[in-house]
């Protein structure tokens, strides 16, 4: 039976989606071995060609093979191949790699500290927002809202900010009842019947404002938001949404934190999501495309102002007990110092302005397609929902699986991508060129056709 927009079962769908590996199934087919990388190409231990078209996890940006970053790696680990910042240490790449971020930084985030997943880099942003508030005075300002669909990451408590069930159910997640969740703003699949996009992002705004007075104004500190949602499903917010979320938060006295861990680097077209959709973050995160993801590492930006403070609070209490062994370690300092300058050198922003809208203009014309519900994105990271009747709004049964039936296709046609519930995710390497867009998405489009054919030899459309 396929399942109508906004009922109880599409809101249900949605809260379930993320690709987790089943540990059952992941047993009984074992895994696919990737041995090799060229480019926006991988290999399997066949040596089976695919494009990437999810650039690992929406991070390889420079490709699978970039040699002035495997050097400054084997530089680095001669010169000194670990160093920590405790106790006032740190190592030449951290401090070169932290003036090179504020130097491309969204106004005002002027300190930066570094971890070494996205999930660290949300967890430090969030006990920095705690400690800030102990330290001005309002300790009893310390709620954060996130939004449903949102992703975080998996630690304790990121997961508690993300709003996806399969991270919560059987984890006792969310772990604090610090964590308040508002409206996912996906027009598409949220908007009412007759509603305007404008609208719908006012009714957000709305609920939001309702929430934040609910719950009283002066024991909310923050709000968690990804430029565009990545792993809930690839959701650019309804135009006018974060104007409208902001004036609220501005209102509350409510911190703006920009989950950049997808977006950050070039992702939408510009240097970071917030420019893209004019958010002014007190806080950013970042981690993936920061390195390419040669090796781990994250930072938080903050704002001065934040900054000062704890700093003076720190000096009162004589500490700020935070931080971990390889934060700000050397050899991952220097790789992101190096994909920092490639990105400089190649004007890696550029080119994303320049083939991101080849990419999402030959996408949008899988919008007839009899499978395609919507298709969304900006720059170099896409959407494309798989629905049984696209113009009516009317999802596939989950059952179905007919998301992941895409992606076995797809993978079986050279192509990687991800499958997020019945949401298909394109985020390719930034140094994709448009022969390899044109490639990738005619895989696409057969791997389409014949999910079409299987859909109706199943009875499902
Ligand atoms: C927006 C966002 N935040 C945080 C994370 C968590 O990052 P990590 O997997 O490095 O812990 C991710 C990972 O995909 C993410 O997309």
């Amino acid at each position: 039976m396929p399942i109508a927009p906004n009922s109880a079962e599409a809101r249900d769908i949605a809260y379930h989606i993320h690709g987790q590996t089943n540990l059952k199934a992941h047993e009984e087919q074992g895994p696919k071995i990737i041995s090799k990388g060229d480019g926006v190409h991988v290999y399997d231990d066949d040596g089976k060609e695919f494009i990437e078209g999810l650039a690992g996890l929406w991070s390889v940006s420079l490709g699978f093979n970039e040699p002035r970053l495997v050097d400054a790696a084997t530089r680095q680990l001669r010169d000194l191949p670990y160093y920590h910042t405790f106790a006032h240490k740190t190592a030449p790449p951290v401090i070169d790699l932290a003036e090179k971020l504020i130097g491309i930084a969204p106004e005002g985030l002027g300190k930066a500290v570094f971890q070494n997943s996205g999930s660290e880099a949300v967890d430090t942003a969030m006990k920095f927002i705690w400690y800030y508030h102990n330290a001005i005075g309002k300790p009893e300002k310390k709620k954060i809202i996130a939004r449903e669909n949102a992703y975080h990451g998996t630690g304790i408590a990121s997961a508690s900010l993300t709003g996806l069930a399969r991270m919560h159910m059987a984890f006792d997640l969310p772990v604090t009842d610090r964590v308040l969740r508002t409206d996912c703003p996906h027009f598409f699949k949220y908007g009412d019947d007759g509603e305007t996009e404008e609208a719908f992002a006012t009714r957000c705004a709305n609920n939001l404002e309702q929430l934040i007075l609910d719950e009283c104004p002066d024991t909310v500190a923050a709000f968690f938001a990804e430029p565009v949602m990545g792993a809930g499903g690839v959701i650019v917010p309804a135009a006018t949404y974060f104007e409208k979320v902001q004036a609220v938060l501005k209102k509350y006295d409510i911190l703006m934190v920009a989950d950049e861990v997808i977006c950050g680097f070039g992702r939408t077209g510009n240097m970071w999501g917030s420019q893209t959709f004019n958010i002014k973050p007190d806080l950013l995160t970042c981690a993936k495309a920061l390195s390419s993801s040669y090796l781990p590492i994250s930072a938080v930006l903050i704002s001065d102002d934040l900054y000062t403070a704890v700093r003076d609070q720190s000096g009162e209490l004589g500490g700020f007990s935070h931080g971990y062994t390889y934060s700000g370690h050397p050899v991952p300092a220097a790789v992101a110092l190096e994909t920092l300058k490639i990105y400089e050198e190649r004007d890696i922003v550029g080119h994303v302005q320049r083939v991101g809208p080849i990419m999402q203009a030959r996408l949008r014309d899988f919008s007839d397609h009899p499978l395609v519900g919507e298709v969304r994105g900006v720059g170099l990271l896409a959407g494309v929902e798989v629905m049984a009747d696209g113009a009516n709004r009317l999802s596939f049964d989950p059952a179905a699986k007919v998301g992941p039936k895409v992606q076995a296709l797809c993978e079986e046609n050279g192509l990687l991508i991800r499958a997020m519930g019945d949401t298909i995710g394109f985020c390719p390497p930034l140094i994709i060129d448009e022969a390899t867009i044109e490639k990738m998405l005619a895989q696409f489009g057969k791997s389409l056709d014949q999910a079409l054919d299987w859909t109706r030899q199943e009875g499902l459309v």
